[in-house]
């Protein structure tokens, strides 16, 4: 049995005193950590204090991305050293608006799962495909090969701990969500590639989150499908209150 994983992704939203007060807002209303995971990725800047804020109650704080290298001349990077030292414990990799803007590919994407665990950071793998590939039927097999370029090289044991958001692009922040049933189709198949090519214990292991216009009235439809673990959160992770009838919903 997997446990839900519910992460807001704020992208490039909030300053940091209004992500604390949106913690410290949440902090006697959240679900026990036993029922679900819940996460909150902010910009770099907000993360000590939100890290801060999070201490004492059931919310982690996570990335939204990170270079690979533990230090070095690379300017205006951030290091997993650096964030693990701040107590961040999850990290987004591959987010597809970092991969469609700012050149993250497969090869990055890897390099920087495997780098998240040389600090006990907790990836969060985004793939999905686009509307162009979905409509020429290539979704499978696009996703199939993110995810394998992505983990190429994890170990075993690493591999079980590592989330993945299958984030359709045409589907976030577009208000189209896909069906739960072309999602968890997705989801399924994703499940399928990680047992035939690891292990049945990997692919039941591995959590595998639907993103992409997820919000309170569709949550509970997708989290009811059998390969659906949680949500990558953009949007409706801004406001207190529908961030936690999504975290609710997960309980
Ligand atoms: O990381 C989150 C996804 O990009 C989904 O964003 O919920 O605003 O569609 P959205």
């Amino acid at each position: 049995m997997r446990k839900p994983i519910i992460a807001g992704n704020w992208k490039m939203h909030k300053l940091a005193g209004e992500g604390a007060r949106f913690l410290m807002d949440l902090r006697e209303k959240l679900p026990e950590a036993e029922k679900v995971d819940t996460v909150v990725c902010s910009p770099y800047i907000h993360l000590p204090l939100l890290t801060e804020a999070a201490r004492d109650f059931p919310v982690s704080v996570g990335a939204q991305n990170m270079h690979f290298e533990d230090s070095g001349a690379f300017t205006g990077e951030v290091s997993p050293e650096m964030l693990k030292d701040i107590l961040v414990e999850y990290v987004i990799i591959g987010h597809s608006e970092r991969r469609e803007m700012f050149g993250e590919t497969d090869e990055s994407v890897n390099k920087k799962t495997r780098a998240s665990f040389n600090h006990g950071l907790t990836p969060i793998v985004c793939v999905g495909e686009s509307l162009e590939q979905r409509e020429n039927n290539e979704t499978f097999t696009f996703v199939e090969q993110q995810v394998k370029n992505g983990l190429d090289g994890v170990t075993e044991e690493q591999l079980k701990q590592v989330v993945i958001a299958y984030e359709p692009i045409w589907a976030i922040g577009t208000g189209k969500t896909a069906t739960s049933e072309e999602a968890n189709d997705v989801c399924a198949h994703i499940r399928q590639v990680l047992k035939d090519t690891y292990s049945e214990d990997v692919a039941q292991a591995v959590r595998i989150q639907y993103g992409g216009s997820v919000k309170p009235a569709n949550i509970d439809e997708l989290l009811s499908k059998s390969d659906i673990d949680g949500a990558l959160v953009g949007g409706a992770s801004l406001e207190e209150d529908s961030f936690l009838k999504l975290v609710e919903a997960g309980a």
